[in-house]
């Protein structure tokens, strides 16, 4: 298993799809900061990012579904990252990139307001007390979203996990977040949104499990 995992990371040093720097945190230098838009893509779309994206399922869905954006998945596992590399590869999708980087780090590969739309698919939950910190709502996570993302734009959650939900809303709220829309059951809700359809692997396996999936939308307040 082992070897097949240092494999995939050899063979992702040659996919073109993907930047990988999670050895070098400080990139004061990164060559596409504030220009992922112009130079990566080509174009002047705006930008969704995918954090803790795993397989990059809603990176893969949302491209397919929106050619006219750009989306960008980003992990730190590199065999994770390796299959969303080759399913985007199989697709043909060309708006779509990963980024293999501790997301606390997203600041030194994006420019102020650089980002027009958030995914946050599944994030481990970290149960044990003293680990809380490494929530991606924690409140050092949103300080970070605070300065990628443009003012006012939405930033998606979606969780099985209740302890995790709940300190994700205690926690929006004590960072004056505006929370947009909430859904304590996401498959129970009549008139969801057709982008809260897709399904990660995480979510098709707590599905599996009859989980009930937690949803929230909310922005960042200035
Ligand atoms: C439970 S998995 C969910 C994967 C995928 N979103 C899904 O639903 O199938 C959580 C992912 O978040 C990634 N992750 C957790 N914390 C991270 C961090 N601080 N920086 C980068 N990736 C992180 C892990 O590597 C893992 O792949």
């Amino acid at each position: 298993m082992r070897k097949y995992k240092l494999q995939k990371r050899r063979e992702l040093e040659n996919f073109e799809n993907i930047i990988q720097l999670t050895d070098q945190p400080e990139q004061d230098d990164f060559r596409y900061f504030g220009t992922w838009a112009k130079d990566y893509f080509k174009n002047n779309n705006p930008i969704t990012l995918e954090l803790a994206c795993g397989k990059g399922a809603y990176t893969l869905a949302l491209a397919e579904k929106y050619p006219d954006r750009s989306f960008i998945g980003i992990d730190m596992k590199g065999s994770r990252l390796w299959s969303a590399c080759v399913a985007a590869q199989e697709r043909g999708l060309n708006n779509v990139a990963f980024l293999r980087i501790e997301i606390l780090n997203l600041a030194h590969y994006f420019t102020k307001g650089e980002i027009d739309e958030i995914w946050i698919t599944f994030p481990d939950p970290f149960l044990k007390n003293g680990k809380f910190r490494k929530r991606l709502t924690a409140a050092r996570y949103l300080a970070v979203y605070k300065h990628v993302i443009k003012e006012g734009a939405s930033i998606h959650l979606k969780t099985d996990s209740d302890p995790f939900f709940d300190f994700s809303l205690k926690s929006l709220i004590e960072n004056r977040c505006v929370i947009e829309e909430k859904i304590d059951d996401v498959y129970e809700d009549e008139k969801l949104h057709e982008d809260l359809y897709i399904k990660t692997n995480y979510e098709r396996r707590h599905l599996a499990d009859n989980r009930v999936i937690k949803y929230v939308r909310f922005s960042l307040a200035r």
